[in-house]
């Protein structure tokens, strides 16, 4: 795996084929590993790449106490202007869709397509926030494996293989608390993005799983409509579409793809 330094901290990323570029950002609080699939079916189109954000995977853990989903971001612009690329398909899911509309704010000259996945463009409720707090409180106060069994119970469908649930369980045991609790607490500041996602001129893909309980389909909707793009519902999935069903999100990639410019 390729590691550079960037705002000054080693970021790793997966790198898989060649061409125009496309940007896999993870969920929360998981990693690039979560996206090989994806990589796999996608590398004869696009030059793939998935970094592990900064305080996740392979990265170097993160000393600040907030995670900001704008930090995040800035990261991730600042990775393409090191690898000296202009313009990225952009696919972001969950957290790592929270991500790209606030990269997609800041810098829509730098995207050629935008897929969001099992996310959404609101912020957290006053219940949500609240969440965030107790679950912060908790992993600080006894680590990460009560939050691992809870997550894992919510981010696939039932139908999910226990192989899936122990790799996303690697995932999450893996992470840092600090950045667990850094990345809570920057979630829990995001701002309501459906204004700057519905002034985006560029191709929009919405993809959800039909059983996600975590980003729901109305949230999927709500962004569809505001951004005008196509929803892309898979069938019996949950939180995870990407590992639950591979081929129908590279197929909803490939479709928005062919409607970008390639370089
Ligand atoms: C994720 O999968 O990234 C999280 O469920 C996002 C969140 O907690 O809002």
């Amino acid at each position: 795996m390729p590691e550079i330094t960037i705002n000054g901290y080693e970021v790793f990323y997966r790198e898989q084929g060649s061409g125009s570029v496309a940007l896999f950002v993870h969920g929360f609080p998981l990693d690039s590993t979560m996206w090989l699939e994806q990589l796999d079916a996608l590398s004869d189109v696009r030059r793939c790449i998935a970094p592990d954000l900064r305080g996740f995977g392979c990265s170097a853990p993160s000393v600040r106490p907030v995670l900001t989903m704008e930090d995040q971001a800035l990261d991730l612009v600042a990775l393409i202007d090191v690898l000296g690329v202009d313009q990225v398909d952009l696919i972001g899911l969950s957290m790592g869709g929270y991500v790209a509309l606030a990269f997609a704010e800041r810098h829509p000259e730098r995207l050629r397509t935008l897929a969001l996945v099992d996310t959404k463009s609101t912020e957290d409720s006053v219940d949500a926030k609240a969440g965030r707090d107790a679950a912060a409180d908790r992993v600080a106060a006894e680590g990460r494996s009560g939050l691992a069994t809870d997550m894992i119970g919510v981010l696939v469908a039932e139908s999910a293989s226990s192989w899936t649930r122990a790799r996303l369980r690697t995932m999450i045991e893996s992470t840092p608390a600090e950045s667990i609790v850094g990345a809570l607490k920057g979630m829990k500041q995001r701002p309501d993005r459906t204004t700057a996602l519905s002034s985006l001129t560029i191709p929009v893909a919405v993809i959800v799983g039909e059983n996600d309980v975590l980003s729901p389909i109305a949230e999927a909707d709500h962004m569809a409509v505001a951004a005008g793009a196509a929803l892309s519902v898979v069938p019996g999935a949950g939180h995870m579409t990407p590992i639950e069903d591979p081929a129908a999100v590279a197929g909803a990639l490939r479709s928005l793809w062919s409607l970008g410019q390639s370089e």
